[in-house]
């Protein structure tokens, strides 16, 4: 995983590639060589990529100040409708994990197409991401990302590392839909480092 400094030179696309670099690296890359595999970590990277995902933000806020906290996730994943439960997956060179995990609610806010500037302020390092990002509250008092496709309310269940990131498990408390615009608005997707749309078949 690069480090902080070498994070901050990245783009966003390759700042997501880089988590994937993390999961290539502690799971199975060279710098944690098994003996019976040897996969070069940037063309795992390259591999990954080609998995089209979603975009979702997760925020909350740090209860010792009130601010705001959050950060943009391709790692979101459903893990169980009863109990209802959603999952991602968090490098542990995160600073905004440490203020989320305290927060007393975290908010999943689904990206749309139209939301790449939204992705790309909560990846950035450093600095206010809120700032003139526009934001609301969920029903359970959590910020939330206005104009998202739809809002989990969640609260953190379990945690567990897996090499230099974790996985978090948080349990779904409330459901929002969301405020976009348009009958059938697009999800924002992320694929090979690029960001796009989605087209149903004519
Ligand atoms: C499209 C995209 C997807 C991302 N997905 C994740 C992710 O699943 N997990 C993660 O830890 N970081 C992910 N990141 C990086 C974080 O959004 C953020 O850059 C990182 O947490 C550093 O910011 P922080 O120090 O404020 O936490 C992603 C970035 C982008 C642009």
């Amino acid at each position: 995983m690069a480090d902080r400094e070498g994070a901050a030179l990245m783009s966003n696309g390759d700042r997501a590639g880089a988590h994937h670099t993390a999961i290539a690296s502690s799971y199975t890359g060279r710098a944690s060589a098994g003996a019976d595999c040897d996969i070069d970590p940037r063309r795992f990277r390259d591999l990954l990529g080609r998995f089209a995902t979603g975009v979702v933000a997760v925020t909350g806020y740090d209860p010792a100040t009130g601010r705001p906290a959050g950060l943009a996730a391709n790692s979101f994943t459903s893990v169980s409708l009863d109990p209802p439960l959603v999952g991602f997956c968090v490098a542990h060179t995160s600073s905004s994990w440490p203020l989320l995990r305290r927060s007393p609610g975290l908010a999943v806010s689904i990206l749309g197409a139209d939301q790449e500037h939204v992705c790309r302020r909560l990846a950035a390092k450093g600095g206010d991401k809120f700032a003139g990002l526009e934001t609301g509250w969920s029903p359970l008092g959590t910020p939330i990302v206005a104009g998202a496709l739809a809002w989990l309310d969640c609260r953190v269940e379990a945690e567990h590392s897996a090499g230099d990131h974790a996985i978090v498990v948080a349990r779904v408390r409330r459901l929002t839909p969301g405020d976009a615009t348009g009958a059938d608005p697009a999800p924002l997707v992320f694929y090979r480092g690029t960001y796009g749309g989605f087209l149903p078949p004519a």
